[in-house]
């Protein structure tokens, strides 16, 4: 049995075979609606989420299979003090695969470490976010037609923002790959990501102009401050105008270089930029449910239909 907790749990290789299955997908609709029939996901969600919770959901329906779960803590039994290892242990029971997003780092580890159904980390604290980075590469891939050569930014909340730690993680394996990481200095990527690109020798700097940076990039993947893990609101504020694009940035822009965003967006890429061909943003979500339907197959061993 395996799970997806982490970008790294994939070779190179099986996530080639996985965003081709998704490329086929994305084609082939119906040739995929029953392979899942019978089949249940249980989504986990002790956080909020709109576009993670609803996408699983979504992939799961496209398969043909169906849904349980819960959308918050509050309506689960962890308000009554259940552990995540003995809600892994009852879930395993009701359904064949599971997605789980918690605010504590290393909550999908402890669940797979419980559980009889495959687990997919849908998100845990400031730590991973496995399935939104396979939602990149799949969107990066399509657009730009490969993985590799390439300059990439990543801008804004560098210190929280778990998807940020996922891609980096996830694109230090192709070659040729360059990080511009752009951020304030209080937020930095945390030093296991500095110590790992240091480690393999992958070319990154680490700038806070998001205006010089512009010219040299393939990608820029632009982030949200994370307000929910930080101390205090005051530094929240302060944080969170720090960068804006907007229509005057994006002339400094090559003319092939994408924007990606996880999202939610709050203000950090003013509303003039989405008519952009650049601004791949609601692309990208799209791309999201075909790379989780080929996720969940592929989990369950659910064999490609001829
Ligand atoms: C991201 C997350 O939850 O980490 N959202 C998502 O899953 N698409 C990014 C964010 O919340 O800023």
């Amino acid at each position: 049995m395996r799970h997806m907790l982490n970008p790294l749990d994939f070779s190179v290789e099986e996530i080639g075979q996985l965003l081709d299955l998704a490329t086929d997908i994305m084609h082939n609709r119906e040739k995929y609606a029953h392979v899942c029939d019978g089949k249940k996901i249980a989504t986990l969600f002790y956080e909020p989420s709109t576009r993670t919770r609803l996408s699983f959901e979504t992939a799961m329906l496209n398969l043909g299979g169906s849904v349980i779960g819960f959308a918050s803590a509050d309506s689960s039994s962890a308000s009554k003090g259940e552990s995540v290892s003995d809600t892994i242990r009852v879930i395993s029971c009701f359904a064949d695969i599971a997605a789980i997003r918690h605010p504590k780092e290393g909550a999908a580890i402890v669940a797979a470490s419980k559980s009889s159904i495959p687990v997919i980390n849908a998100g845990d604290g400031g730590h991973q976010h496995p399935t939104q980075t396979l939602t990149d590469l799949m969107t990066i891939r399509t657009l730009k037609g490969r993985l590799d050569h390439m300059t990439v930014g990543l801008c804004g909340d560098l210190l929280f923002g778990r998807t940020v730690h996922s891609l980096i993680n996830a694109l230090s394996r192709y070659e040729g790959i360059r990080f511009v990481l752009i951020s304030p200095p209080e937020l930095r990527v945390p030093d296991y990501v500095r110590e790992m690109l240091d480690k393999k020798n992958i070319p990154y700097k680490e700038v806070m102009s998001l205006d010089e940076a512009m010219p040299e990039l393939d990608i820029l993947y632009m982030t949200r401050v994370q307000r929910e893990r930080f101390f205090n609101e005051e530094d929240y504020v302060r944080m969170k105008g720090f960068y804006i694009l907007d229509r005057e940035k994006m002339k400094k822009a090559k003319p092939d270089m994408y924007v990606l965003h996880p999202l939610p967006r709050v203000n950090e890429i003013s509303v003039d930029v989405d008519d952009d061909p650049r601004a791949a943003y609601f692309r990208q979500v799209q791309f999201g449910v075909y790379v989780r339907m080929a996720l969940i197959m592929t989990l369950l061993g659910v064999k490609k239909p001829c």
